[in-house]
């Protein structure tokens, strides 16, 4: 089963990679997307799936007919982060893959439907939005928001996927094909420390944290770096900088995170001050009230820094998750599946997933794969090749018992 496993990884392994960075660069529509689309569509044909794309641009290969219904459905997404690292989402998918040869390498013979998926716009890297596939397809994003979506050319989204050789027009919610789904299962790259911890290679998803971005604008006056006095600025990166350390305070005291990882400066030039100091807020937390509670301090202080600095200021929430709380009936079949000598660990996570928003409308689980440093979204993301081989077994010990048995 290694074999497969590897042969796979090593064609998805160049393709959006940057040689400078070793990170992967594969962004929603564009060409490293479709580089991935292909090989997916490749690893379908070759083991006789049927292969389809759904009206939101999902990648499906199904083994059966889904119109059998209580499909068993496992899957995740190919796209990346900015200089993302190699497992975070592709894992999931060529473990699944992987799964499939390994259950028909022991004979099961499948008394559901099985489809492997490959999510759109995971990652929301291009548009701001994560989940963006999953999202359309739950109904959890509408039609008109979706078209909405601009990426930092000003390209929409459907004008994107046009360009891609996919039709827009037909993006919204798929009720039908939820509903032939029984079960989703997405197996991960774990994006903390805690399966290191206990020294386990795999372990079962209990929760999602609750998050969102939201991106603050701070707006004051261009000017000459060199000839304007301090004291006649009105300079937002003042205000900007003020906020970022607010932040830092505000998750500490109620025990969440809150990062600014993005921003925009116009007219970004070294020798103006700016006029506009646009940043991405992403903050998540174990419970609601701690969210709330973060998000609303950070807002005031970045409020008073600004009155401060004579800087106009607008806060808008971009996205937003709620909690995700794993459905306990299959959280605990997998638990039952997976249980030898001693239970497999069950983890919370703050990372979102596809997974978490398809929980809204059918039953879901998923499955982390020891990630030996926590490091992820970076190019030093990692998981030992024994863990991962741990993760395919796994994987397939869970879609047989929910699909053959
Ligand atoms: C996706 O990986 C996220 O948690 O932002
Ligand atoms: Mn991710
Ligand atoms: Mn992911």
């Amino acid at each position: 089963m290694s074999d497969t496993f590897h042969a796979m990884w090593r064609s998805l392994r160049p393709i959006g990679r940057s040689d400078a960075t070793g990170g992967y660069r594969r962004y929603a529509w564009t060409a490293a997307d479709a580089e991935c689309r292909v090989w997916f569509q490749a690893q379908a044909e070759a083991r006789g799936l049927d292969y389809e794309v759904d009206r939101n641009g999902n990648q499906w290969a199904w083994l059966g007919d889904p119109s059998r219904g209580d499909a068993v459905v496992t899957g995740s997404h190919l796209d990346s982060v900015p200089d993302g690292g190699a497992f975070d989402g592709p894992l999931g998918v060529v473990s699944s893959f992987a799964a499939l040869d390994e259950l028909r390498a022991r004979k099961v013979s499948f008394r559901r439907p099985l489809a492997i998926t490959n999510f759109g716009d995971e990652e929301g890297a291009r548009f701001g939005l994560a989940c963006v596939g999953s999202r359309l397809t739950a109904g959890q994003l509408t039609r008109e928001k979706a078209y909405e979506l601009t990426d930092a050319s000003g390209t929409t989204l459907p004008q994107a996927m046009e360009a891609a050789g996919y039709d827009p027009s037909a993006i919204g919610p798929d009720p039908e094909r939820l509903a032939r789904i029984g079960a989703f299962v997405e197996l991960h790259v774990e994006q903390g420390r805690a399966l290191d911890l206990t020294g386990d290679p795999v372990g079962i998803a209990s929760a999602i944290w609750p998050h969102g971005r939201w991106r603050f604008d701070f707006r004051g006056e261009a000017n000459h770096a060199g000839t304007t006095r301090l004291a006649d600025r009105r300079d937002p990166m003042l205000s900007y900088a003020e906020t970022v350390l607010a932040a830092r305070r505000e998750a500490e005291l109620a025990g969440a995170v809150a990062t600014f990882g993005k921003i925009a400066v116009e007219p970004n030039g070294v020798n103006a001050i700016p006029s506009l100091v646009r940043g991405w807020l992403d903050s998540r937390a174990a419970d609601q009230e701690s969210l709330d509670t973060v998000v609303t301090g950070i807002e005031k202080a970045a409020r008073e820094y600004a009155d401060r600095h004579g800087i106009d200021l607008d806060v808008v929430r971009e996205s937003f998750t709620p909690v995700v709380e794993f459905e306990d009936a299959l959280r605990d079949e997998l638990g039952r599946l997976l249980g030898g000598e001693r239970p497999v660990p069950v983890l919370g996570t703050g990372a979102g997933h596809d997974a978490g928003i398809l929980s809204g409308s059918i039953p879901t689980a998923m499955l982390f794969v020891r990630n030996p440093t926590g490091v992820s979204h970076s190019p030093a993301e990692f998981a030992a090749e024994d863990d991962c081989v741990a993760g395919v077994t796994a994987l397939a010990d869970v879609l047989e018992g929910l699909a053959c048995r």
